[in-house]
């Protein structure tokens, strides 16, 4: 694992940002996979700079996020589709039907799953993936659990997560209870990956998950066994790795 500690929240962004220039400059159909939650966004404003600038082109990329709530409608402003929008997809040349998440409501979500995961493969894999992680070390929304769940799945968000992401609804029991995920096969079948972390509620979990056990109670530990990864974060979140990295 390659560790990168950066002085502050624009500071990763803008590190990311050039690592996802490279990728897209070097292969200019590149398939992204691409996350949400606060710790991309700068990541997404360098990226919408750079393309303003004229310098990246998203003319031939194509995108896969992690996730979505299940219930929410692409429309709603808490969908995942919604925010990848606001912050990124209305600002860029992405082609309107090469951007995907993995949609919420369908009636047969078990199916949207398998389908998601066969977009996935169809495209020939994710070439890089984008990853923030949850306080409790989820990626995506693979929460901790008993075993790691390999493919594109429905799942039940912890309480910890639910607690973590309330802040963008009214009130706690407008988050939606599941969600559907990439699995950690997905996640680890891209060909290279950048994890960020900003903050200091983040320190403790990034030190467990990377220099600690590999376990799927921190699903993010798996990461060390992929052979490209990268981990950038600001100074607050990288507190408790700077001595071992
Ligand atoms: C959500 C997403 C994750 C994201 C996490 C962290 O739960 N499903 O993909 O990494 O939030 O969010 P934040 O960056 O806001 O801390």
């Amino acid at each position: 694992m390659n560790f990168i500690i950066a002085k502050d929240y624009e500071a990763m962004g803008r590190i990311a940002a050039n690592i996802v220039a490279a990728q897209v400059l070097t292969k200019p159909d590149s398939v992204l996979g691409l996350a949400t939650g606060s710790t991309p966004i700068s990541l997404y404003r360098e990226l919408v700079a750079l393309y303003k600038r004229g310098e990246i082109t998203f003319q031939n990329v194509k995108s896969f996020n992690l996730d979505e709530y299940v219930g929410l409608l692409p429309t709603d402003q808490n969908s995942y589709m919604y925010f990848m929008k606001y912050h990124l997809f209305d600002h860029i040349n992405i082609k309107e039907g090469n951007y995907h998440c993995p949609k919420g409501t369908p009636k047969d979500l078990h199916e949207e799953a398998k389908n998601y995961e066969r977009m996935i493969r169809d495209a020939g894999g994710i070439d890089l993936q984008v990853l923030g992680i949850g306080p409790n070390g989820h990626i995506g929304f693979n929460e901790p659990s008993m075993k790691f769940e390999k493919a594109t799945h429905i799942t039940d968000l912890d309480d910890k997560t639910i607690e973590a992401n309330k802040r963008f609804f009214d009130k706690k029991e407008d988050v939606p209870k599941k969600a559907i995920t990439m699995g950690i096969k997905t996640i680890m079948m891209a060909k290279s990956i950048v994890l960020l972390a900003s903050g200091s509620s983040k320190a403790e979990i990034v030190k467990q998950a990377f220099l600690g056990e590999i376990m799927p109670n921190i699903p993010a530990s798996v990461l060390q066994l992929h052979h490209n990864v990268t981990v950038i974060v600001d100074s607050e979140a990288g507190e408790s790795i700077k001595m071992h990295v």
